[in-house]
């Protein structure tokens, strides 16, 4: 069988990255739109990019409204924004919410109509050329093809994903991640290494993109801890930014699975960030998706040093899962309880998040396959795991 492959055409990794990206921006034009939020304007990471544009005289408007996992209503404002400024290009800079918002203003502004009809939709036409710069080391989306938004209208995190999307550029200075408090370093960590499990896990897995995740898994393991706790380790915080974007390569070709289908609709309707919610559900759906990937689950145990000589395949699957739930209780991931979900609110929209999962189409990407009522009764688990908590 053969597999596509898509990553960004120019992708510049280290300290001061975007200077070295600057003669390849300049290429696309005089005028930028920069998407961010009101957090990275604040941190000074939008003045190291906009010094660089001035001494390159690219003009360039900040719109910092991305204020949290961004909505169609932040899309409509950036579209507008674009439209009434004839601008360029596109520089997103953040966490994956502007990144993602860059995509979708760009893919509106090029194909029309409203973010809110993107939903699994083909995007035709080219979008304005991207630049995304990541500040958190977690969804990789300098270097995926896809776009995640909320349409608070439906309630529904619309997936978004077409080769169309990808940045042009990806920018990856891991100083921009030194600022992260430690719960956002560990859920967005996490967020990254469920993306290259579940790549590796995926029935669409294949070897350009296992390579990536492998890599992406073992470089977690390593600096996870180390960056929770010791936010200012330059190295460790270069091992996960780099991490992260192998995840997001990894993911953007293999697909992800049922942690992120089940995750999204938690997110949508509970507002937990999408890291967190991840990492709540990774204990239950590794469990159910263990027997329909053993081997590979035992694959990564071997990656990442928790297999020993003579284990059977199943002890090492067990292994490796056994590993995530010891990182995930150093990390000190938060329950839905201790996030303050309610239960009544939580047991009502059962039914709605199995439905937006299924329809989402990453559940069907799974080794084994989850139906509606065991999608449901993964989510009563997850209720009841964070009770005995
Ligand atoms: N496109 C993709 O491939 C992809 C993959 C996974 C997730 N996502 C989406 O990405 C969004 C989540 O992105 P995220 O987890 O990066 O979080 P985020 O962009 O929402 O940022 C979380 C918080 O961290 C702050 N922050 C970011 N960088 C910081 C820094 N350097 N210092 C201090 N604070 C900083 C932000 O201001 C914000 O308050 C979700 O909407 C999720 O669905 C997209
Ligand atoms: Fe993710």
């Amino acid at each position: 069988m053969a597999n596509l492959f898509f990553v960004p055409q120019y992708i510049i990794t280290g300290e001061n990255a975007i200077q070295l990206s600057m003669p390849h921006i300049r290429a696309f034009g005089k005028r930028a739109l920069i998407v961010t939020d009101d957090t990275m304007v604040k941190f000074g990471n939008v003045k190291k990019l906009t010094d660089e544009l001035e001494k390159y005289d690219i003009l360039y408007r900040i719109y910092s409204g991305i204020n949290s996992e961004p909505t169609h209503t932040m899309i409509d404002e950036g579209v507008r924004i674009f439209q009434q400024g004839g601008f360029d290009f596109l520089i997103g800079i953040g966490g994956g919410s502007p990144l993602d918002s860059m995509k979708a203003i760009g893919a509106v502004v090029s194909n029309g109509g409203s973010i809110t009809q993107y939903k699994g939709k083909v995007i035709e036409k080219d979008l304005p050329p991207t630049v995304a710069i990541p500040t958190t080391a977690g969804t990789g989306s300098e270097a995926t093809k896809v776009s995640i938004i909320t349409n608070t209208d439906t309630g529904v995190k619309m997936l978004l994903s077409d080769p169309k999307l990808m940045a042009k550029i990806a920018v990856i200075d891991p100083v921009f991640t030194l600022t992260v408090p430690p719960a956002i370093t560990a859920a967005t960590g996490v967020d990254a290494l469920t993306h290259a499990v579940e790549a590796y896990t995926s029935l669409k897995a294949f070897p350009m993109a296992d390579m990536f995740a492998l890599s992406a898994v073992k470089k977690i393991f390593k600096n996870i801890y180390e960056v929770y706790t010791n936010g200012t380790n330059v190295e460790a915080r270069r091992e996960m930014a780099i991490a992260a974007m192998e995840g997001g390569i990894a993911f953007s070709n293999a697909s992800v699975t049922i942690v992120h289908g089940m995750s999204r609709p938690i997110g949508a309707l509970f507002h937990v960030p999408h890291g967190l919610s991840n990492a709540m559900l990774l204990e239950v759906c590794l469990r159910f998706l263990k027997p329909g990937a053993t081997d590979r689950l035992c694959d990564l145990a071997k990656a990442i040093g928790v297999y020993s000589e003579g284990m059977s395949e199943e002890e090492g699957a067990d292994a490796f899962v056994n590993a995530i739930i010891e990182l995930l209780h150093k990390l000190d991931i938060q329950t839905l309880q201790e996030f303050g979900v309610k239960k009544e609110e939580f047991i009502k929209q059962i039914p709605k998040m199995a439905s937006d999962a299924l329809d989402s189409g990453s559940p069907g990407n799974t080794r084994r396959t989850p139906s509606n009522a065991q999608i449901q009764e993964l989510y009563q688990e997850l209720w009841d795991s964070g009770e005995k908590k």
